[in-house]
């Protein structure tokens, strides 16, 4: 496996996910344990953030800390990424979040781009991350690393759920150097592009859609 596919395996993570899998979980439950999923997730994919040492005053004594020196930028894909920003935005309260619009054209199963907005000041110290709870083909998932280096954003992140092994395979040879975070890899596609075995929809299973 490509050394920049960061498969976070975590006993939390592999009993949440096994709740989120399962058809009769609600759409309330699924929500909240995506939100818990990400949040564990997010101790990894900030890893390797950079701090600054800083002088404080304790109550006691001046000290030596660190504070993050990266501003942090999240961009979900529409719809489902949504439901990760919350996992993200409680470990980090000041990321801003741009937003990546795309749907898949349910005959090629490519991604079709109808919105992106972008947090201003991307060039210098940001830490920008990608996030859609699941890449299945993997053609979205590439098509937003290009949306987003098409307007000279560095030092990108993928973050997802689940994702299927073709997919990931894709996206890492199509970017070699692109870190991904996932908790899962499963084995196949449906023939309309449904990871198996999956969750579903997961936009649907957030927002309670069909
Ligand atoms: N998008 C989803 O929400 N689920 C899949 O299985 C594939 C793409």
């Amino acid at each position: 496996m490509n050394k920049n596919i960061h498969l976070i395996e975590h006993p939390l993570i592999e009993h949440k996910l096994t709740h989120i899998r399962k058809k009769d979980t609600s759409s309330k439950e699924f929500k909240e344990f995506l939100d818990e999923i990400t949040r564990l997730m997010a101790y990894e994919v900030f890893k390797n953030i950079k701090l600054r040492k800083v002088t404080i005053i304790t109550p006691m004594a001046k000290a030596t800390g660190y504070e993050l020196s990266e501003r942090v930028n999240l961009y979900p894909i529409l719809r489902a990424g949504i439901g990760m920003v919350n996992g993200f935005t409680n470990i980090i309260p000041s990321a801003k979040v741009g937003h990546i619009g795309m749907y898949r054209d349910e005959k090629t199963l490519m991604p079709i781009q109808y919105l992106f907005k972008y947090p201003k000041d991307t060039e210098k110290d940001t830490f920008n991350i990608i996030i859609d709870p699941m890449i299945a083909t993997g053609n979205s998932a590439i098509a937003a690393v290009e949306i987003l280096q098409s307007k000279g954003i560095k030092n990108l992140k993928f973050v997802a759920l689940i994702a299927s092994k073709q997919g990931i395979e894709n996206l890492a040879n199509k970017f070699p150097s692109l870190e991904i975070f996932i908790a899962k890899i499963d084995p196949k596609l449906s023939k309309s592009g449904y990871i198996v075995p999956g969750l579903g929809d997961a936009g649907d299973r957030i927002f309670g859609t069909k």
